[in-house]
């Protein structure tokens, strides 16, 4: 397992799911975390795991689909300062549903968390890490952003996810400090409440053929865990490369790693 000792880490959306795991992986290895999301209660439980990792933890609650809601976040992220690792993660699937139902509001904040918080996040937190010459940003995107046709009834989600890889694959392309980077990661498909939500939906609303086709990966035990999918991820940010899309299959193996499924 590669060691990030001595980093502070940043991840969006730790309170469950692939955040969490992200979280206490990198606690694992070494790294001080700032845990963002809405939920108190579940961001001061994954606090209190990373202590118990022997790292220390900083809480933000924080709406991430609103403007003034970035605009707080970005105010206290660069007052708790001294951040080298962000791992934007927070997203939301939602709307889902044919195009002619969905509401703009929802495309509007669909866009502003999956899209507009990310940029924001990295254009605040970017200038130190040019600064001391060391900065990793990755951007967890989907692997449905490279075959969107495949999402029908997730428009909004594919394309949220897309323009975040355009934004993640245009500013590795702008930083010219060898020291940071900034990749995409595409997680798998991976057991967590956004994957159970979907299957919660009326098949109606959401669409009979989407609702199946999460149905379906879920009974045939397609899923992977949080955790194999950190593991990846961790193996990823341990090398150099910048402007990369990273998935679950292609990350390096290291000694004594598990095998990961797609
Ligand atoms: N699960 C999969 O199969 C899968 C597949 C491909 C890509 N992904 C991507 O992987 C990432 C994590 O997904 P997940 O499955 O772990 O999701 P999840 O279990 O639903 O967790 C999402 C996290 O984001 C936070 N969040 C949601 N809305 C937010 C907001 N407005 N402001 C701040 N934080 C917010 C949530 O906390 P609060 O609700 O407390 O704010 C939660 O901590 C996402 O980018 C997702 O698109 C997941």
């Amino acid at each position: 397992m590669p060691s990030f000792t001595g980093r502070t880490a940043l991840v969006t959306g730790a309170g469950r799911g692939i955040g969490r795991a992200t979280a206490l992986a990198l606690a694992g290895a070494g790294a001080d975390l700032v845990l963002l999301a809405r939920s108190d209660g579940q961001l001061s439980a994954v606090a209190d795991e990373v202590r118990e990792r022997g790292r220390t933890s900083t809480t933000v609650v924080a709406d991430l689909s609103t403007v003034d809601g970035i605009s707080r976040a970005r105010r206290t992220l660069s007052a708790v300062g001294g951040i080298d690792i962000v791992i934007n993660n927070a997203a939301t699937i939602t709307p889902m549903g044919p195009s002619t139902s969905v509401e703009t509001d929802d495309v509007v904040a669909a866009l502003i968390l999956n899209v507009a918080a990310v940029s924001a996040i990295n254009s605040a937190l970017l200038p130190p890490m040019l600064a001391q010459g060391w900065g990793r940003i990755v951007n967890v995107s989907s692997g449905l952003a490279g075959r969107p046709a495949s999402f029908v009834g997730g428009n909004a989600y594919v394309t949220t996810k897309a323009g975040l890889e355009a934004h993640t694959l245009n500013l590795a392309a702008e930083i010219e400090q060898p020291g940071v980077t900034a990749n995409v990661y595409r997680p798998g498909i991976v057991d967590t409440s956004m994957q159970a939500w979907i299957r919660e939906q009326d098949p109606q609303g959401i669409g009979e053929a989407l609702h199946g086709q999460f149905v379906t990966y879920y009974e045939q035990g397609s899923l992977i865990t949080p955790e194999a999918s950190a593991d990846a991820l961790l193996r990823h940010l341990s090398t150099s490369g910048t402007g990369e899309i990273w998935t679950v299959a292609s990350a390096p193996e290291t000694a004594g790693s598990a095998p990961i499924r797609p």
